[in-house]
């Protein structure tokens, strides 16, 4: 069955890959983008009065954890992908640390056969570095590329061993395809038993830190290696001013890497802890304002690549204990966009082209996800959002996820997905998930 045709009017088009930001009328047909301009016929589609909304390729997420196979009572890849297609979000990466973990092809082609049969958006799945996780043998990474694999991480966990990333580094240079390496960098034994970024809040509320120094160490050894062995690092959700500097030099001097942030290191900091709300719990931590300063002016400058949500679901009962004994994360597909436009976009701090960019053109590049993040151009897979940049609303349950544990609980946003379309098709409507 063919798509429907759909005739998306008056939108303000913002479309990084053709650097492109004007009111046009868009025509989606057989789950193609049909045609770009203004004044468009609608010749038998639907139209969709979009005038004063914004119109964007759907946005694409490096890191987010839906937790199947494995931890279903978390989340699922049928709720975690309609949570990122409420979210404006057409792919996302989803993270190798399930159980089994992702560090065979087997479980790379389960993962995909789960979310062609119930997802409401493309699931690329991530393959672990190490066997188990474990940090100690490279995971069968030729199969597991073989299977389409294109970004390996053992996130949850930082590749402890300099010689295990090298290998794995080096390893990466051998396909034909552009392998990346993402490194969750918090050095283990620096944050052995670490609550909370190191610092004065820390030892305000008597909570052990996890200092910012875990991250910087880690970031400058893993710049090394890449420098060495030419391998394409990553580095998931940066929190501290001082990687983020060693991230802009080692990219000045042509070492190849790329960055991402979270909306929650974009927004808080270690201070808003004071409660002992554990959905603040994330790791790498919540650090200060100044650290936060700095990795917005890195999103801007482009030393930070993209957003990622690092969506981390938790059931209710884990996160309802002592601040000491909740797992780390925060759910964040459904907030993502909304934190952009009203933190960074509506304070003037980062201009719409360069938001939407980093939530979709550039991710998609990483990713590969080549049908994702533009161009919105005549031929290319009609995989887009629709978002209502006025309108405000209180982050609160129910949720589209399975989980609750959000950071942004109880706070206000401007900005609301209206439709999402993937591959022509609708997967939010109205506001509504209709996948
Ligand atoms: O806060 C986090 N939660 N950080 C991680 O790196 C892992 C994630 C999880 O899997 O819950
Ligand atoms: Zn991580």
């Amino acid at each position: 069955m063919s798509a429907p045709a759909w005739l998306l009017r008056g939108a303000r088009v913002v479309d990084p890959a053709q650097g492109r930001d004007e009111p046009l009328d868009v025509l989606v047909r057989g789950g193609v983008v049909a045609e770009v301009g203004v004044g468009l016929d609608a010749a038998g589609a639907t139209v969709l009065d979009v005038a004063g909304a914004l119109l964007a390729p759907g946005l694409v997420d490096l890191h987010a954890h839906l937790r199947e196979p494995g931890e279903e009572h978390k989340e699922t890849i049928a709720t975690g992908t309609r949570a990122a297609a409420a979210g404006g979000y057409t792919a996302v990466a989803a993270m190798a640390n399930t159980s089994p973990v992702s560090d065979r092809a087997a479980v790379v082609r389960a993962v995909r056969e789960l979310a062609e049969a119930t997802g409401a958006c493309d699931v690329f799945p991530v393959g672990a570095i190490t066997k188990g996780q474990q940090g100690e043998t490279l995971a069968e990474i030729g199969e597991l590329v073989e299977a389409g694999v294109r970004l390996l991480s053992d996130d949850g966990r930082c590749v402890a061993s300099a010689r295990v990333l090298r290998n794995a580094l080096t390893y990466a240079r051998a396909f034909a395809e552009p392998v990346v390496i993402a490194d969750h960098a918090e050095d283990p034994d620096l944050v052995e038993g670490g609550q909370m970024h190191e610092g004065v809040h820390s030892v305000a509320l008597g909570l052990a830190g996890r200092p910012a120094e875990a991250e910087e160490v880690i970031v400058a050894r893993d710049l090394a290696i890449a420098r060495m062995t030419g391998g394409r690092l990553h580095l998931c959700h940066l929190s501290s001013a001082r990687a983020v500097e060693l991230v802009r030099r080692a990219k000045q001097e042509g070492i190849r890497v790329s960055a991402e942030v979270t909306p929650h290191h974009l927004t808080f900091t270690d201070e808003d802890l004071r409660d002992y709300d554990t959905n603040l719990k994330v790791n790498p931590p919540l650090r200060t304002a100044e650290d936060r300063e700095a990795l917005r002016d890195a999103l801007v400058d482009g030393t930070i690549d993209a957003v990622a949500t690092d969506h981390a679901p938790h059931a209710v009962e884990e996160k309802e204990v002592e601040f000491d004994r909740a797992p780390p994360g925060t759910i964040g597909l459904e907030t993502a966009l909304a934190v952009v436009l009203t933190e960074l976009v509506a304070p003037g701090r980062i201009d719409l082209l360069r938001a939407i960019d980093a939530l979709s053109t550039t991710p998609a590049r990483i990713l590969g996800a080549s049908e994702h993040g533009g161009p919105i151009a005549p031929g290319r897979p009609a995989n887009l959002v629709v978002v209502d940049p006025e309108a405000s609303w209180v982050v609160e349950p129910p949720f589209v996820s399975k989980a609750r544990n959000a950071a942004f609980l109880g706070r206000r946003l401007r900005g609301r997905v209206v439709h999402t379309l993937l591959r022509g098709r609708p997967t939010v409507l109205d506001g509504k998930v209709v996948a």
